[in-house]
């Protein structure tokens, strides 16, 4: 029997819903593009919804389905640490981890974690860290070392994440372990990549001869004791709490890292701009809430236009690391079908989510985008000002970055592309076929005034909240993630066969039974 949400009003699956079909068709009468500029502004970034869907009536019955999924309510219920994710009767209160002024066993923590980065600093400390963790526990800090961490710091970071040999070899290489600090990021300290890692950095300790290798290893999770009894020494755990998802974990101390490769204020900085970003998503009203409307453009190009991805295009080196991070907040919350009572959605949910930093993109995927036979909304993502001295630069990066929006959006008829043939000495008809452009890509072009703590703050803290509007309007529980369990279950049995502890070749498929056969030959 499906589950009853515990503090969540049922939520009954859209399409038996009369505001979900003023707003599906009010979205297909829309204007392809807002005819006026769509610009709203949260917590100092700049967010043009121009290239969505747009007309008054479409913005009327969003806000009429919201009122149906009890949008307030829901709001109020996440940013007050209320039990959102049924399923595993838990809150997802990571916004409490940003508040400008936190709960106390909150506030302590983040000075614990500071204070271990004053004592490593003021003691030139840890030259090398590796970081042990995956997923929630991995990406976050990938993606603030890369955005702010790239000039040069005198501490070397390896990470950690796969299970795959060749990623622990790498990690180590080189490495002097006398002077190697290794943080261990997991939030149920049970991941198995995690824990076998983390031991195999334990016995590099140990064979390099250190005294006490216990004492260079730091444990940040929300078990303490299964930490402790692993080995980490008590003053060298970080905890933080069941109700921080492992996605959204970014703002505990997983960031301790972040903190020791670059400072205590990047990650400070980071929890400024989210929470700014929290307040706008908690006050604004819903016409200019930018969450908000993400979330309904996005409802529209998935669910009513039948979009199957979304990709993300930050135009900044630095933001390479954005698009996994992004990959998992949102596939990992979005990708389910079953609404929080446990029935069917009953339509198209979460897009999968790709793409790639920098004009790398154009010469990658975009021919796909602009001429391919689907198509895919596109997020632009754009710091109005460089970090760097090289303007020449910086102006071909926003050149591209608005050119390649401008076609995906106006396209090119058959006739344009026909004349431009024929000006270009070129008179053959034929061509000009291939140089069409359909054209009515949505997109939303995200600009920051340039990349610091803050803004990456408030630009992680917009997609959280986008994400669980999007789940409220499907009616999906967006903190939880069953379907990863299925796939480690079954990798512990075929494990057991690899190693010929057991033979349940009469469970597998013909084509599962061959590999595991051949492998273990
Ligand atoms: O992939 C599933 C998942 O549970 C993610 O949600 C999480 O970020 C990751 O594994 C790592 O989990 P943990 O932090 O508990 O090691």
């Amino acid at each position: 029997m499906p589950t009853s949400p515990k503090n969540l009003p049922s939520a009954a699956p859209l399409p038996g819903l009369p505001e979900w079909t003023g707003f599906c068709e009010a979205a297909l009468q829309a204007d392809q593009y807002a005819l006026e500029l769509h610009c709203l502004k949260a917590a100092g970034l700049q967010v043009d919804l121009s290239g969505q869907r747009h007309s008054p009536e479409l913005q009327k019955a969003g806000e009429q389905l919201l009122v149906a999924r009890n949008f307030d309510a829901a709001r109020k219920s996440l940013l007050s640490g209320g039990i959102v994710n049924n399923t595993e009767h838990r809150a997802a209160w990571h916004s409490a981890l940003r508040a400008p002024a936190p709960m106390a066993d909150v506030a302590k923590e983040r000075e614990r974690m500071n204070e271990f980065v004053r004592v490593a600093d003021s003691e030139r400390r840890w030259r090398n860290i590796i970081h042990i963790g995956i997923g929630g526990s991995d990406w976050g800090v990938r993606l603030s070392l890369a955005a702010f961490g790239y000039r040069h710091s005198w501490r070397n970071v390896r990470f950690l994440a796969n299970i795959d040999g060749h990623a622990l070899d790498h990690a180590l290489s080189g490495m002097d372990p006398h002077d190697t600090l290794v943080v261990i990021a997991s939030k149920s300290f049970t991941t198995t990549e995690t824990l076998k890692n983390g031991q195999r950095a334990l016995e590099w300790l140990q064979a390099a001869g250190v005294a006490n290798p216990y004492e260079q290893i730091v444990a940040v999770t929300a078990r303490p004791d299964t930490a402790s009894n692993w080995g980490v020494p008590q003053k060298q755990i970080f905890q933080f709490w069941d109700w921080v998802g492992g996605r959204f974990s970014l703002w505990s101390a997983v960031s301790l890292t972040t903190a020791l490769a670059v400072s205590s204020d990047v990650v400070a900085g980071m929890l400024s701009g989210a929470a700014a970003m929290d307040q706008h998503f908690q006050e604004a009203p819903i016409a200019s809430n930018v969450p908000v409307q993400m979330a309904l453009s996005g409802v529209v190009n998935r669910s009513v236009l039948g979009y199957g991805s979304l990709n993300i295009s930050p135009y900044d080196f630095r933001l390479g690391n954005l698009v996994p991070y992004i990959q998992q907040l949102d596939m990992e919350s979005l990708g389910k079908s079953v609404t929080t009572s446990g029935e069917p959605v009953g339509v198209a949910t979460g897009a999968a989510v790709w793409g790639l930093a920098g004009t790398d993109a154009q010469h990658t995927f975009y021919q796909w985008l602009h001429q391919g036979s689907d198509g895919a909304p596109v997020d632009f993502i754009v710091c109005q000002q460089a970090d760097h001295q090289q303007p020449e630069h910086h102006n071909l990066l926003l050149a591209n970055c608005l050119a390649q929006r401008e076609a995906l959006m106006r396209g090119k008829t058959y006739e344009q592309a026909l004349a431009e043939c024929q000006s270009q000495g070129d008179q053959a008809a034929e061509l000009a076929h291939h140089r069409v452009h359909s054209g009515g890509r949505p997109n939303t072009l995200i600009v920051l005034p340039r990349l610091n703590p803050f803004s990456l703050g408030a630009l992680l803290a917009l997609y959280e909240h986008k994400i669980f509007v999007q789940a409220l309007i499907w009616g999906i529980n967006p903190f939880d993630q069953w379907g990863v369990e299925y796939g480690k279950v079954l990798a512990n049995g075929i494990l057991q066969e690899l190693a010929g502890e057991k033979d349940a070749s009469a469970e597998h498929d013909v084509s599962t039974r061959h590999w595991i056969d051949a492998f273990k030959r």
